[in-house]
């Protein structure tokens, strides 16, 4: 089933096709990378889910999962980055090799906050590996391991990533064109970095 272009959209990014051969391959190199290892992926709710699954089945060995969940205050200029943790983890880390999965690293300070995080908890070891990675609006280092595209400084949906919690189910990618972002509530032309 083809689903319809939503009208805020600009332009395709990159469609399904793209998508899942480089995820095929960011796979192969995880499966290299942690081979012999106890890899566990931890995937950030909401909008890491369809990278999590589609990146799972591109690794050939052994994989547990576990999600989290975030609060993000971001929208509230007086706390930018401002991260909770809403659900946490089922299982614990320690000793695991483990790689962090998400679907954007944007200023890096959810990324930031939830490996300090992570790091508490005695994992054997910790990286990230992100489908999109906007370094021009990078506030803070992330030591981003594994990275499937580097975007433009454009917002975008689709492939689990939302606008106002739509367009997640879009399989494609594509960048919003800035008008319809901006509403009548005087809510910014470029949507804060909220993640739930
Ligand atoms: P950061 O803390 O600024 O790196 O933001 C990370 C979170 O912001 C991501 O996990 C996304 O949920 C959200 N985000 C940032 N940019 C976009 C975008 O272009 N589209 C949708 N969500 C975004």
């Amino acid at each position: 089933m083809t689903i319809p272009e939503p009208p805020g959209i600009e332009r395709v990014l990159f469609t399904g096709d793209q998508i899942r051969r480089r995820i095929a391959e960011v796979g192969s190199e995880i499966s290299e990378h942690y081979r012999g290892k106890d890899l566990k992926l931890i995937a950030v709710l909401k909008g890491s889910v369809y990278f999590l699954t589609e990146l799972t089945r591109a690794i050939g060995i052994p994989v547990k999962i576990d999600f989290l969940a975030i609060s993000s205050f971001a929208s509230q200029r007086s706390s930018p980055g401002v991260v909770r943790i809403a659900k946490d983890l089922d299982e614990p880390i320690e000793g695991e090799d483990v790689l962090l999965v998400e679907d954007i690293v944007d200023t890096g300070l959810t990324a930031t906050y939830l490996l300090r995080t992570l790091a508490g908890r005695g994992p054997n070891s910790l990286a990230v590996c992100t489908l999109l990675d906007r370094t021009s609006r990078r506030l803070v280092e992330v030591p981003v391991r594994f990275r499937c595209f580097e975007i433009p400084d454009r917002f975008v949906i689709g492939y689990g990533l939302d606008y106002r919690q739509l367009y997640r189910n879009l399989p494609y990618i594509a960048v919003m064109k800035p008008g319809v972002m901006a509403d009548q509530s005087g809510a910014p032309a470029r949507p804060p970095t909220a993640s739930e």
